[in-house]
């Protein structure tokens, strides 16, 4: 893959792509869904500069975020989420990698839509099981690692998912770099 992953950094391209792409990119999506995977290849991909909201926050607050769950509860931490989104609003040329539940605030939606493309990663709930289920760090998925908790809350929150998202990428049996690519691909197709 390091092979693969340079010959298409320096493909014409990505080069294109790096110049066109002037917004920040909003990545969105339940848990498990691959944000911090592909944010982190598409920082080298399109040499932009990448934040993680929950990185952001567990430092700001000087604690991990089931530390923040469990001392100030989920309020203080959503809160904590629209305070971060809004002090990223005046940078350019960011991947945001979004916590999964930044949907569930309408004004969070606003926020990034203002600020850049928002792009939706999707996995089924098994995938999202996989991918999740030996993570201590999701206060939410503590004590409900099952496929029928998953597919309930994924549901729940589908319409404010779909409603949020400027691109929708399904990353299910796809490689990083397949997935990077889609996303890039879908992001030059827009207006
Ligand atoms: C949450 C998702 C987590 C984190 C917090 C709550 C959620 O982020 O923000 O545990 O409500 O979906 P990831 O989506 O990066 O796991």
């Amino acid at each position: 893959m390091g092979n693969l992953k340079d010959e298409r950094k320096n493909s014409e391209w990505y080069a294109e792509a790096r110049q066109k792409i002037s917004y920040n990119i909003m990545l969105i999506g339940f848990m498990g869904a691959g944000k911090s995977t592909v944010s982190s290849l598409l920082r080298d991909l399109l040499q932009m500069e990448e934040v993680d909201t929950d990185r952001l926050i567990a430092k700001k607050e000087g604690m991990s975020i089931p530390q923040i769950f469990e001392k100030h509860g989920e309020e203080y931490f959503r809160q904590c989420e629209s305070d971060t989104l809004l002090e990223l609003q005046k940078q350019k040329r960011l991947i945001v990698s979004c916590g999964g539940g930044i949907v569930l605030r309408s004004e969070n939606v606003e926020h990034m839509k203002k600020q850049g493309k928002v792009v939706l990663l999707t996995a089924t709930p098994e995938t999202t099981l996989a991918r999740v289920k030996n993570s201590k760090e999701r206060p939410i998925l503590n004590n409900n690692m099952n496929t029928e908790f998953i597919a309930e809350l994924m549901e729940k929150r589908r319409e404010k998912y779909l409603a949020a998202a400027d691109i929708i990428v399904a990353t299910d049996d796809k490689s990083i770099v397949e997935i990077c690519e889609e996303l890039v691909s879908r992001l030059l197709e827009e207006k």
